[in-house]
């Protein structure tokens, strides 16, 4: 199994205050320091340039939050925080994302618990996540898009080893994503199988995204992933390959819709291969209270499903050998895989 030594960040992330005393401490360049070598509150205060008291405040915080640990008058990172550190890009977007999506659990949870409708229709989150900016090529559309696109591609860049550490990849030449945004679960599927040959299907502004962003993160992989820019409700899609995956992307549409992309995605695989699914399962927090760190997954209560309505639409469109788990990350996912008989139509 791949380490998920990366979910340890989110013990960071408990409240807003530690969120903010972390994000300061990043700013002011105390964790570049400490992280260097542990320091005290003169070295700190030369290097932050925080008074005295601001400088006593953030330290407390950090303290508080096990980030850092007094030893005299010396403070360290804690080897928890250390560990936590090798993952700060994971840090930073839980952080960002966080923030973003705050001010609409804040003014509006009982709108979100009660009225999924007005929640929607006041919250500020689902104006980040505007399918209908990515159809059109424009600097405007790339940076609406890039606004929301910076998430998912940190947050799948983690969550792709655990659905891959599921399944066996012999004998498979070619996969699809379907919703593949920038080619992050492309990428790590081909860090196991660097011969395999990827197609990501996505909306033309996230594929242009997408394009970029495989080109300078990975350049040697370029070439063996392709972007099929696409409405794939309606359009066609690219020709039959031996997995095919559905990574984030069915919950984001109604049960008739998502029903009808399973039934696309069918004619996608070729027959013998199989079809994927990895969605976040509904929320629950049974063993703690939700960090501030998973506020945006808070977002989502109405739209995580439960597996049936796939499980069921699946055997539907003659799949075999379904196979759901559950794979708890920072909050639950189910990983199902499904195989197309040879001999299907
Ligand atoms: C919630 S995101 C998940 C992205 C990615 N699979 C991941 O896990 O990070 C859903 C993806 O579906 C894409 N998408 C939405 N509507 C689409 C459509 N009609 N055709 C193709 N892609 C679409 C979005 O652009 C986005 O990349």
């Amino acid at each position: 199994m791949t380490s998920r030594a990366h979910l340890g960040v989110i013990a960071f992330l408990s409240t807003e205050m530690d969120a903010r005393a972390l994000r300061a401490a990043l700013d002011f360049g105390l964790i570049e320091t400490l992280a260097a070598a542990p320091a005290d509150m003169g070295q700190l205060s030369r290097r932050s340039r925080l008074a005295p008291r601001s400088l006593a405040l953030l330290v407390d915080m950090l303290e508080a939050n096990r980030v850092i640990v007094r030893d005299g008058d010396v403070l360290r990172l804690t080897p928890a925080f250390r560990d936590a550190l090798r993952f700060r890009d994971l840090l930073e977007a839980r952080i960002a994302f966080a923030d973003l999506v705050w001010p609409d659990i804040h003014s509006l949870f009982n709108a979100l618990l009660a009225d999924a409708p007005q929640f929607m229709a006041r919250s500020k989150t689902f104006d980040l996540f505007r399918y209908d900016r990515c159809f059109e090529l424009s600097a405007e559309n790339r940076a609406a898009t890039q606004a929301w696109t910076r998430f998912t591609t940190c947050l799948t860049k983690y969550e792709a080893d655990a659905a891959l550490d599921e399944i066996d990849l012999d004998g498979v030449g070619d996969f699809v994503d379907l919703g593949g945004n920038t080619g992050e679960f492309s990428l790590a599927l081909l860090r196991r199988r660097p011969d395999l040959l990827a197609t990501v299907v996505d909306l033309p502004v996230v594929c242009a995204i997408g394009r970029d962003h495989v080109a300078a993160i990975a350049p040697a992989q370029a070439a063996a992933i392709a972007f099929h820019a696409c409405d794939m409700r309606r359009d066609p899609l690219p020709a039959p390959a031996d997995l095919v995956a559905f990574k984030s992307a069915l919950h984001d549409w109604p049960d008739a819709d998502a029903r009808r992309l399973l039934a696309r995605a069918r004619d996608v695989v070729r027959p013998g291969g199989r079809l994927m699914i990895f969605e976040r399962a509904p929320l629950h927090f049974r063993s703690g209270r939700p960090p501030y760190g998973l506020a945006p997954d808070l977002m989502f209560l109405h739209f995580l499903r439960h597996p049936a309505l796939y499980l069921e639409t699946l055997g539907e469109l003659g799949f075999v050998d379904i196979d759901c788990r559950r794979i708890a990350l920072e909050v639950d996912f189910h990983f199902i895989v499904a195989r197309r008989p040879e001999a299907s139509p």
